[in-house]
This record gives structure tokens, sequence and C-alpha cells, in this order.
């Protein structure tokens, strides 16, 4: 009647931006992340037939405005009659910022809800019912390399390597705190519906998953950096060019692209990628990890760098 589960962010070096199916919350495009392994979320799901509803508590405080989602998430794992539950989070690190919060967020309350209310289900199914709430929560029941492909009506993920099978890094310049002014599945649609260049990103994502899967599968550093910098480059293109725009960048984030072309031009293997919001991702080989967080860190605007290996999927911490 009680699960822990614990599961780490995913960052896309391939993004997903766009849904083919708002209801099910089906994404247009497959992607491809790396899931992370210092940055950790973790859901406390508790059955309690007391409660008329669900309860949410994250990081020690009553959160309404997740709750809806969280609700529905249990909906779809155990079902609407199920009884309500009390689901208790906590996060080792800035939640709603762009740091893909909601993807660990999900991915663990899928795990833990599937135990608390029984339900056995498989890995691919939990990834589906998470990818429902969160479209990149998905990939976080993964670790190392994750593609996420779309299969008919649903979703399907796939591990590419493991963790260990290239351990690179991620070094994360943290260049504003607190949470963004519109969510990433609201821009979302408000870009397939305005941005003039909406249909070509969507075109045009089949060509980019296959060069950066070859890229991963051949460990190749140099040219997953540019794959992965044009699709990011890419999608943050049709979000400016959505109406409203949705600009997530600070001029922080664009030192930081600054500073990466830098280390770039010195011979450093290192690329950056950008989400919804305005911290900078830089991957690196581990043996350039220091290079490149002192690079970040003197990066004006920097307000702290967080570094972090890749990881495991998604998993139980107790039962
Ligand atoms: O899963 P969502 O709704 O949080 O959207 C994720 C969108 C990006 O982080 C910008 C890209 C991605 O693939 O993770």
């Amino acid at each position: 009647m009680r699960a822990i589960a614990r599961a780490q962010p995913n960052i896309a070096l391939i993004k997903y931006w766009g849904k083919r199916d708002p209801i099910r919350n089906l994404p247009a495009v497959g992607s491809i992340s790396v899931t992370l392994s210092d940055l950790f979320t973790e859901m406390d799901v508790e059955i309690d037939d007391a409660l008329n509803d669900d309860v949410l508590i994250v990081n020690g405080q009553d959160d309404n405005a997740m709750l809806a989602r969280v609700s529905s998430c249990l909906d779809n794992v155990a079902g609407k009659d199920r009884s309500a539950g009390r689901v208790t989070s906590k996060s080792n690190f800035p939640i709603a910022a762009g740091l893909a919060s909601s993807a660990a967020a999900f991915a663990a309350l899928v795990v833990a809800a599937d135990a608390a209310y029984g339900q056995a289900l498989n890995r691919a199914q939990q990834a589906s019912l998470a990818g429902r709430t969160s479209g990149s929560a998905a990939r976080s029941l993964l670790g190392g390399f994750v593609e996420l492909e779309n299969h008919r009506d649903d979703i399907v993920v796939k591990s590419l390597l493991d963790a260990d099978d290239w351990p690179l890094k991620v070094v994360i310049a943290i260049t504003a705190s607190g949470p963004k002014a519109v969510s990433s599945g609201d821009a979302m649609e408000i870009s397939r519906k305005t941005s003039p260049f909406y249909d070509r990103w969507v075109e045009q994502q089949a060509a980019d998953l296959a060069e950066a899967r070859v890229a991963v599968l051949d460990r190749d550093l140099p040219k997953l950096a540019s794959i992965a910098e044009h699709n990011c480059l890419k999608m943050h293109s049709v979000m400016w060019g959505s109406r409203p725009p949705m600009i997530y960048w600070n001029s922080a984030t664009i030192a930081c692209m600054q500073s990466i072309r830098e280390l770039q031009s010195h011979g450093v293997a290192v690329f950056f990628t950008i989400d919804a919001g305005p911290q900078v991702k830089a991957i690196c080989a581990a043996e350039d990890e220091q290079t490149v967080r002192q690079a970040l860190i003197a990066t004006t605007g920097v307000v702290e760098v967080i570094v972090s290996g890749l990881g495991e999927g998604a998993k139980l911490v107790t039962a």
C-alpha cells in the first residue's frame, strides 16, 4: 500500500517539441536523451482509504498547482476507481527551471504508483503511462542513452547504450532559478499552432535522429556534438518563431554558449544543449569535466554549476 521510487532527469540531445495528439499527449517527433546519475527525484506513494482526495507534498510543502497532473497520472496507472493517495516528492535539484524535473517526477511516480496499487506493469507499459503526463518522462524509465520512438498510437523507449558504455559528463550552468513563465507543454502547443517553422522541424526530425543514433552507437563525440547543437538551435528557432514568441534564454545563456564555442576552438570535446529554460547543459568527455566546469563557473551571469554523470532508469527504493 506504500512504495517509494527514485528517478533521474534526462536531457534530450535530439529534442521532443510538439504533440501529434494533445489529448493523449503523444509526441509529434521521436527523441534521444541521456539519463543523469547525480540529480534525482523520489516519489513516495501511500494509499490511504481515509483520504477523500489525493494529497501532494513537494519538498515539504503542499502543492496544489501540480496536484491535477499527479492525480491524472495515478488514474492512468490504477484507474479512476482507485483509492486516494498521499504523494510526497523530494528532489535534490531546482524544480520547474528547465532541468527536466517533471521527467524525473513522473517517471518515479509511475513506478511508485504501480507498486503501491499492485498493478505489476512492465517497463514498456510504465514508459507509455509516464509519457501521457510528461512526454519526456518516458525516457527516464531507462538509463544511459535512450531513444523514444513513435509507434502508431503509442510510444516506445529503447536503450541505445548503457551509461557505462560511454560515460560522458553533463555540466549544467544554472543562469537563473525559479519556475518558468510558460510550461513546455503549453509552449509546444503554441509552437504547433503558430510557428511557421514547425512543420519543417517535424519533417526533418527523422534525419536528425538517424544521424545522432549512429553517432551514439559509434561513440563519436564530434559527430554527436554537431547534430545535437543543430537540433537544439532548430527547436529554439521554432519557439522564437511562435506567436507569442517563446524565449527561454537570458544573457548568461548566450554567454555560456560563447564559452563553449571558445572551449571547442581550443580542441575541447564539448557541446551545449538548452531546453525550455535558461540553463545550459554542456556535454563532454569525462576527462574534460574540470575544464568545462571552470569555464562555465567563470562565465558572467552563471549562478551555480552542477555536474552529473550518466545513470540508470527509474527504480523502486522500497516496496
Ligand atoms: O516532457 P515535457 O512536456 O516537459 O517537454 C520536454 C521538452 C524539452 O525538454 C524542451 C525537450 C525534451 O525532449 O526533453
